[in-house]
């Protein structure tokens, strides 16, 4: 299976299904985590075919992704000599990608890279869409480029290592976007373990991800649903320190506590907003979560980078569509949370 990421300004196809062979006529850097490379990197090289390689390995993990971890990249690129005619090349999850895009962003004003996602988060969002970037002390992502991979290369075999808990977080991405985007893949989701049906589930959601990026690269509109849910878990990642929740698993919150303020709000009814919560609970997304410091988490929410004075929280309008709210004040919002305060 193949799509292609088509937008004003750039065109990449992304591969789905067992890796092919990737071919580079000059040097590539393949950058892995200490997790990936001992169980998949010779995997990569089997099918890898350059002038010359090089690897990378990073410390597995999303307190790494750092300017410290961009830093220790691009000494690698610099040891090796990349020219601009050379590539980078991401075996790894999300944070892997999002630090080899930021890095080869940057490095000589910025040179190629490629994307082989081995997390089923990575292989549905994080690789698709053109985003890079790092977290720093005032939050996740707030430093980083719009630069797009060359290709994407999305082999569902790699899952087979991946953790349980990772798999599942992985799934809330997916759902995300069935509520915002598309009632049908919604109910494909409802009907289709995705145990069974992976690499389909996959297909559909990349290609949904891929029709929202074509329509609106630089998240003017459209592509804003894909922060569903986001608003809330960032700052859900950032009270735990990134080390309590899982980016999909406080997504999933985030959900959840979008649909209540949807609901607060009449955008969503009861019964869609529990339909989308039996579907969390399929995968054990139904996590519990408690907010200890409502101001705190409040102050959270307006660092978030999407935000600049008001919050913006994208609310579902039932299923298959979304808006982007900026004028819910302090006290509606602690109403809708209720339950987790
Ligand atoms: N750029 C974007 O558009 C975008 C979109 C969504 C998320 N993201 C970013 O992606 C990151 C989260 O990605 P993630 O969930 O993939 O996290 P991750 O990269 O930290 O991977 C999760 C864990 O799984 C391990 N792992 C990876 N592949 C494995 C495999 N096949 N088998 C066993 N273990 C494996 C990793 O070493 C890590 O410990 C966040 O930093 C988030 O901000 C970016
Ligand atoms: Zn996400």
């Amino acid at each position: 299976m193949r799509l292609e990421i088509q937008t004003k300004n750039f065109s990449y196809p992304v591969r789905i299904g067992v890796l092919e062979p990737i071919t580079h006529a000059s040097k590539v850097l393949v950058v892995s985590d200490s997790i990936v490379a001992p169980l998949h990197l010779d995997t990569l090289l089997s099918k890898l075919q350059a002038s010359k390689i090089f690897t990378h390995e990073m410390p597995s993990g999303e307190e790494h992704k750092t300017w410290e971890g961009i830093e220790s990249i691009l000494e690698s690129a610099f040891e090796a000599n990349l020219s601009r005619k050379d590539l980078m090349l991401a075996l790894g999850g999300g944070v892997v990608s999002d630090m080899v895009g930021f890095a080869s962003a940057i490095y000589k004003r910025g040179i190629a890279f490629e994307i082989v996602p081995t997390t089923l988060l990575a292989q549905v969002d994080a690789s698709v869409g053109g985003k890079t970037g790092i977290n720093n002390a005032y939050g996740k992502n707030l430093i980083g480029a719009f630069h797009p991979p060359r290709a994407v290369h999305i082999d569902p075999q790699f899952l087979k290592t991946l953790p349980q808990r990772e798999f599942k977080a992985g799934i809330a991405e997916m759902i995300k976007k069935a509520v915002c985007f598309n009632k049908d893949y919604f109910e494909w989701l409802e009907k289709h373990p995705l145990e069974k049906h992976l690499s389909e589930g996959i297909y559909k959601s990349v290609a949904i991800k891929a029709e929202v990026v074509a329509k609106d690269e630089r998240e003017e509109g459209l592509r804003m649903g894909l922060n569903y849910g986001h608003t809330f878990a960032h700052a859900i990642e950032k009270v735990g320190r990134y080390s309590t929740h899982l980016h999909g698993e406080a997504v999933a919150i985030g959900i959840q506590m979008a649909n209540a303020l949807a609901c607060y709000l009449g955008l969503l009814d009861n019964p869609t907003q529990e339909r989308i919560k039996a579907l969390l609970k399929t995968y054990g997304l139904n996590l519990p979560y408690k907010i200890t410091d409502f101001e705190g988490f409040y102050k959270d929410l307006q660092m978030d980078k999407k935000n600049n004075q008001c919050i913006c929280f994208i609310l579902p309008k039932g299923l298959g569509a979304f808006v982007a709210r900026e004028d819910i004040d302090k006290s509606t919002l602690k109403e809708a949370l209720h339950a987790w305060l």
